[in-house]
């Protein structure tokens, strides 16, 4: 096997200026990723292949997984460890593995835009420090809409040492499948599809469909949730059941916010604090109905896990009330310096267009280090939106006008039909190709993204 050790490939990409001498190329980033005092390198080695898979038990799919398995294996890692991950492709096709959410030298982020996919046969070589604690996820950033609707995406959670003490600290990856007769998957189609995205009737957690799952009475554990559907949302309940919210997609945020339900976007992540419950209560963990605009509807809440609740156990949960600091980028009115809007259009190729400034795979303005971005996403649209920027957190400061519950570090928002979101980020020192998108994958792929070089 030929191990493969990709640079920046301009001509590749067709990423002109990133070839500028500012960027950190891939050997630099490669060789400066070095763990904190203490800490430790973690070494993975991801080999994505075919796989059969029971999606829904006793019924074998083929699969395209990570490690053997869908979701892939989950990394964890703590705050100042180095990553060092080997993506081994045994795929009939390319692939390129995305870290989404983390904040990562441009090299690394795992997209064409960056570099050449990863050929079959070949592997490419990750290496970076990791810098946050929180919930986030990879996944294939090829192909999407086969590739990780077939299973090629996990989980990375990412610890620090001084974090809230929980009697569990469970991951639950939500996704689902749409699976023809015969229990393979079905291939991307129609203009419906296009227009919606995909929502498999079979729905899954942790690559199983509707699990069960145990917990003891009297405790209280940390469930964190990756939605890593093609289009699904997620209208997030357990049971009906208040549950405490500590934290989003960018670690945990300030205070614990009480709340029934939350809506997970495609890509958000969320940490909430659940229990103490009864023993002998069953609550399902299940998605309540929303409309996001689609043409699909959901009329009635839809299960993903059974809890049941076993006898009782001592609990040793401390949540303090102040979880973290988070210091507000933009105090006082503040002007957006640039709109991004999501725009759609009826067009030959897709059925349904979608672009950004009226330009499929937008090519924006450069933003420099240093320099705060506040950006107006506004969606000239009958349809939501979940917007991902690469690499770099931004706080939300507004949606439609109203700003939201709680102050949080994002990396995915959803844009309200025919609604605004104001963001703020800082782009620090790591410039490069960078990029934006709609995270409905048949969105993405039809071109709802954008991409800009972050400069010195
Ligand atoms: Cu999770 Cu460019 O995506
Ligand atoms: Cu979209």
């Amino acid at each position: 096997m030929k191990v493969h050790r990709q640079g920046m490939d301009a001509a590749a990409t067709g990423a002109s200026s990133a070839t500028s001498a500012d960027v950190v190329d891939y050997t630099q980033a490669l060789e400066s990723a070095q763990p904190d005092e203490g800490r430790v390198v973690v070494r993975v080695d991801l080999e994505a292949r075919e796989i059969d898979w029971e999606f829904v038990p006793g019924q074998r799919t083929r699969a395209w997984a990570f490690g053997g398995q869908v979701p892939g294996p989950t990394i964890e890692a703590q705050v100042g460890d180095v990553l060092e991950i080997r993506v081994t492709n045994h795929l009939p096709e390319p692939t390129v593995v995305h870290w989404h959410g983390l904040r990562i030298p441009a090299a690394m982020d795992g997209t064409e835009r960056v570099q050449r996919p990863v050929a079959p046969g070949e592997s490419f070589t990750y290496r970076f420090r990791v810098q946050d604690a929180g919930t986030f996820w990879y996944h294939s950033h090829y192909n999407e809409t086969v590739q990780m609707e077939r299973g090629l995406y996990g989980a990375l959670i990412v610890r620090a040492p001084d974090e809230p003490v929980f009697d569990a600290d469970r991951t639950f990856v939500l996704d689902d499948v749409e699976l023809a007769k015969n229990g393979e998957i079905k291939p991307p189609g129609g203009w419906i599809e296009s227009h919606d995205g995909r929502e498999g009737s079979v729905r899954l957690v942790n690559g199983r469909q509707e699990p069960e799952v145990r917990m003891a009475a009297g405790q209280v554990e940390r469930w964190r949730f990756v939605n890593a559907a093609s289009a699904r949302y997620v209208r997030l309940s357990v049971g009906g059941r208040p549950f405490r919210i500590i934290g989003s997609g960018g670690g945990l945020i300030p205070s614990p916010v009480t709340a029934t339900e939350v809506l997970l976007a495609t890509a958000n992540r969320i940490e909430i604090a659940v229990g103490p419950f009864e023993a002998g209560a069953v609550l399902r963990i299940e998605t309540l109905p929303f409309n996001r605009g689609s043409f699909k509807s959901h009329k009635r809440p839809e299960l993903f896990a059974t809890v049941r609740v076993g006898a009782a156990a001592p609990s040793m949960t401390r949540i303090p009330a102040r979880l973290r600091e988070i210091e507000p980028l933009v105090t006082g009115p503040v002007a957006a310096n640039r709109d991004v809007r999501l725009g759609f259009s009826l067009g030959m190729k897709h059925g349904v267009e979608f672009d950004i400034n009226h330009q499929q795979h937008h090519h924006a303005e450069p933003v420099r280090v240093g320099e705060l971005q506040v950006w107006d996403v506004v969606n000239r649209s009958p349809v939501h939106h979940p917007f991902h920027l690469h690499g770099f957190f931004f706080q939300v400061l507004e949606v439609n006008g109203k700003s939201p519950d709680y102050r949080s570090w994002e990396d995915t928002v959803n844009v309200p039909a025919f609604g605004k979101v104001r963001i703020a980020w800082l782009p620090d020192d790591r410039p490069g190709g960078w990029m934006y998108h709609c995270h409905i994958l048949e969105h993405h792929a039809a071109g709802m993204m954008g991409h800009f070089e972050v400069i010195r």
